[in-house]
């Protein structure tokens, strides 16, 4: 089964089988295998390899709508699209999530790697989130607190990886809108609306991230690193115009994004792997690339970011080699 139109990265390799459930019933009916690969849309996962093992996609749909006191609970299903939920509730006045709007994917892959975009992160509205636990088909709920969010993580990359498929997530949205316009181009808004507020991040995300659909890339490749004041402050001796955000009391995360571009890379090229021009932290596929082209790519910017700052880039991409999950980490001496 190819695999090339599962991911939006867009390698040309296959996998051995592939299942797409499309029911809860169909789920706990399925006779997991190792090793399998579970899916939702692919925008955050790229296979390096052909696969020899299951790629499970989730595909079940379905949106509750419940009006509570002070806020409105939204269930939505693993398999529904980010971006329509996003707009189908504001298209019900039901505000909260428009900083997210765009963000590819599905729901049910949403708080894996918490999403997050323009001051805002999923983690801030989730009250439970529903998995079937693999081993042994139960229904488990998790409460906010259970899942363990953080930036771009998650219990789901940890302690239940390869155990749950989530299923359903719960979003709790106050009725009393809240706009978070901390980000520069959002600063801008005169009168702030949802709507408003969605338009802007649309406008803002188009400028500058490619369309995966239309360029294939995995959105972000790389986390922001979070590193030490004091590294920080050294940092700036050095680099003074370092973008940098507080995180937490003792650290700052600092934007990956600049740092790749500063270092010249921007435009850089293996095969046909590129580091994005509007955006350095994004790396595209203009096709006719290989996995190994990938690693090599990978492997050059993580060097050569070190060498000039000192810092290791950690890929946020979930990368996907013959038979599991793995991580192209430069040793530094
Ligand atoms: N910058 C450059 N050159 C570049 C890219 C960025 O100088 O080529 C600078 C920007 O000017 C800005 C700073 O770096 O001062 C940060 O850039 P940007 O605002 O574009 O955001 P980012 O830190 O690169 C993160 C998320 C994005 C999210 C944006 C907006 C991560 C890994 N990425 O990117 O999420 O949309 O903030 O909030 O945290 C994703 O995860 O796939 C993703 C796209």
């Amino acid at each position: 089964h190819s695999l090339k139109p599962l991911h939006t990265f867009a390698l040309n390799n296959q996998c051995q089988h592939f299942v797409e459930i499309t029911s809860v019933e169909q789920l706990k009916a399925h006779r997991f295998s190792a090793p399998f690969c579970l899916l939702g849309e692919g925008s955050n996962t790229i296979f390096l390899e052909n696969y020899t093992g299951t790629v499970i996609k989730m595909a079940t749909k379905g949106i509750t709508i419940t009006e509570r006191e002070n806020d409105v609970l939204v269930s939505a299903a693993a398999g529904e699209n980010w971006h329509n939920l996003v707009s189908y509730l504001l298209d019900k006045n039901i505000a909260g999530l428009e900083n997210l709007a765009l963000i590819p994917g599905t729901v049910g892959a949403s708080p894996v790697q918490n999403i997050g975009a323009y001051g805002v992160e999923l983690a801030q509205f989730v009250e439970s989130i529903e998995y079937i636990d693999i081993a042994t088909k139960n229904k488990v709920t998790l409460t906010n607190a259970q899942c363990e969010f953080a930036y771009r993580d998650s219990i789901f990359k940890h302690t239940l990886k390869n155990k749950a498929v989530i299923t359903q997530v719960n979003l709790a949205l106050p009725k009393k809108w809240q706009p978070v316009l901390s980000y520069g181009p959002l600063k801008v808004l005169q009168n702030p609306t949802p709507k408003k507020v969605y338009e802007q991040v649309i406008a803002i995300r188009n400028a500058k991230l490619p369309n995966p659909y239309t360029l294939a890339n995995a959105g972000s490749f790389f986390k922001n690193p979070i590193i030490s004041n004091a590294r920080l402050q050294a940092l700036l001796l050095r680099f003074a115009d370092v973008p940098h955000y507080p995180y937490g009391e003792s650290h700052h995360k600092v934007a990956a994004g600049w740092l790749i571009d500063q270092a010249g890379l921007k435009g850089y090229a293996v095969a046909g792997i590129e580091v994005h021009k509007q955006q350095a932290l994004v790396l595209v596929n203009h096709g006719n690339s290989k996995g190994s082209d990938l690693i090599t790519m990978i492997t050059h910017i993580q060097n050569t970011v070190f060498a000039r700052y000192g810092i290791t880039l950690e890929h946020e991409v979930r990368l996907i080699n013959t038979h599991s999950e793995c991580h192209i980490i430069t040793e530094h001496a």
